[in-house]
């Protein structure tokens, strides 16, 4: 299965587009500290190389709000129900643009992580000493400009920004995932490549193929089955009918 922002809604994390979502067409005033205040902010603003090399101390202080809004959520039944299945059976993958972690943080077993996590830090001047990536969960952190403990460069948080190459074993894990009988898509707005075109692999593959949005997607008319209605609700059902 796929999964995206829509599924962490219920647990209080702001999604990116539709009426409530992050991301606006409108550029910032001012540096906020509300979601209304990040929301005057566009994708170009916060989450791209660009933005990061123009005003790292933004594009942080945007990550640290993040941090600490999403350190305060618990995972919601959506999530619980998505770690049941692949804790039953292990054939059951999910692949999830999702970089809050409550997926892990719900249990869940063979987890792709296709846009990386906010939880992990990686050096912007990629030094050889440095691990890809490092674990950092302090909210906050103690720098507001975090610093790579191994050459004393900018440190990043470890997400895939827009213009960014995803993970090629991250890809080829979700790609493998896509080969299978059943595939759902749950709440995302399908509209993000490559993560949207599981689906379509996954038709190809003649998998049965599922999806659970609160609204029409352009994933919507491809699926076998689109099912509207909030995730947390809809998987409690099926899993209670199991
Ligand atoms: P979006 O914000 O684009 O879409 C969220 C989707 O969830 C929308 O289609 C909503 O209708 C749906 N939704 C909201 N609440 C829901 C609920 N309770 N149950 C079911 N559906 C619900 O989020 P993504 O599709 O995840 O990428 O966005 C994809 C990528 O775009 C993100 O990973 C991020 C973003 O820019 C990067 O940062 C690289």
């Amino acid at each position: 299965m796929l999964t995206g922002a829509g599924v962490s809604a219920a647990s209080g994390v702001p999604t990116f587009r539709g009426p409530h979502g992050l991301w606006s067409s409108t550029s910032a005033q001012t540096t906020p500290s509300t979601v209304e205040g990040w929301r005057r902010y566009r994708a170009t603003d916060l989450a791209t190389p660009d933005a990061f090399t123009r005003d790292p101390a933004l594009v942080w202080e945007w990550y640290a709000w993040r941090r600490a809004t999403i350190a305060a959520c618990r995972p919601n039944r959506a999530h619980e129900v998505i770690a049941a299945w692949t804790m039953r059976n292990p054939q059951c993958r999910v692949v999830t643009q999702n970089v809050d972690d409550l997926h892990v943080r719900a249990g869940t077993q063979c987890l792709v992580r296709l846009h990386g996590s906010l939880w992990e830090l990686s050096c912007w001047q990629r030094c050889a000493a440095s691990p890809r990536t490092w674990r950092d969960e302090r909210v906050p952190l103690p720098a507001p400009v975090p610093t790579c403990p191994h050459c004393g460069a900018l440190a990043r948080p470890a997400v895939v920004w827009f213009g960014e190459p995803l993970d090629p074993g991250a890809v080829e894990a979700a790609a493998d995932a896509a080969a299978c009988d059943v595939f759902l898509t749950i709440g995302t707005s399908a509209s993000v490549y490559p993560a949207a075109s599981f689906l379509h692999a996954a038709r190809r593959h003649g998998a049965f193929t599922a999806e659970i949005n609160l609204e029409t997607t352009p994933a919507s008319s491809m699926v076998d089955v689109a099912i509207q209605g909030p995730a947390e609700e809809v998987l409690d059902a099926i899993e209670a009918a199991r």
